[in-house]
């Protein structure tokens, strides 16, 4: 997997009020999108495009479309749901499909619970938000889910990863050929015995949406 931790005064700003416990959910759901804004504008860095020519009122000029003019966007219930905005806003013309994933207790592994999604997805380009790469767990299912249904290309958009997260990724998909990418705003220490991720920011669906 190909991973980007964005490197910019203004993403590392926005993330470090993120992290303070004393931010407030309005504050946070605000900050939140606005740095998925600013991870989205790099994630949409591989975004295929068409050459076109269109006519100024002066003269042709060459330029580009969107390859498919309805990228897919993909939350993942329900902290997900946090980061869409942020995303449309640089891609308004974008499909959103809905992914529910829960991690089974007994098995500890990561099942569907609700998919909202096109059947086929043969060619698309799809983009994954989700606001922690923790175990790597329900990530790497929900883009094996993608791969199933047709997908070509995944990038997936995180505000924060654990280097268990990335490995763990690096694993489930070394050797399958697909290009898969991470864009996140920083690469934290570790993940703690209950799962978090250290320093993080904490339970983000809570954080976002409160304790329900
Ligand atoms: N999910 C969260 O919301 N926070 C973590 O630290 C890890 C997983």
């Amino acid at each position: 997997m190909e991973t980007l931790v964005v490197d910019h005064p203004l993403v590392a700003h926005k993330l470090t009020v993120l992290r303070d416990a004393d931010t407030d959910s309005p504050t946070f759901r605000r900050l939140a999108d606005e740095l998925v804004t600013l991870l989205a504008y790099e994630a949409t860095r591989h975004v295929r495009v068409s050459e076109v020519t269109v006519d100024t009122p002066v003269a042709p000029a060459k330029g580009v479309r969107l390859a498919h003019p309805h990228p897919l966007v993909v939350p993942i219930l329900r902290a997900g749901l946090g980061m869409l905005d942020g995303m449309t806003r640089l891609l308004p013309t974008a499909e959103v499909g809905f992914l529910g994933m829960i991690r089974n207790e007994s098995t500890l592994q990561a099942e569907t619970y609700a998919t909202r999604l096109p059947d086929d997805l043969s060619g698309r380009q799809v983009y994954v938000v989700d606001p922690m790469l923790a175990t790597g767990g329900t990530l790497a299912a929900a883009i094996e889910f993608l791969f199933e249904r047709g997908a070509d290309d995944v990038t997936a958009i995180c505000l924060l990863a654990a280097p268990e997260g990335i490995a763990y990724m690096d694993a489930a998909f070394a050797g399958s050929g697909r290009p898969i990418r991470l864009v996140t705003a920083a690469l934290d220490e570790r993940l703690n015995e209950h799962g978090y991720i250290v320093p993080g920011l904490g339970d983000a669906g809570d954080r976002l949406y409160g304790v329900v």
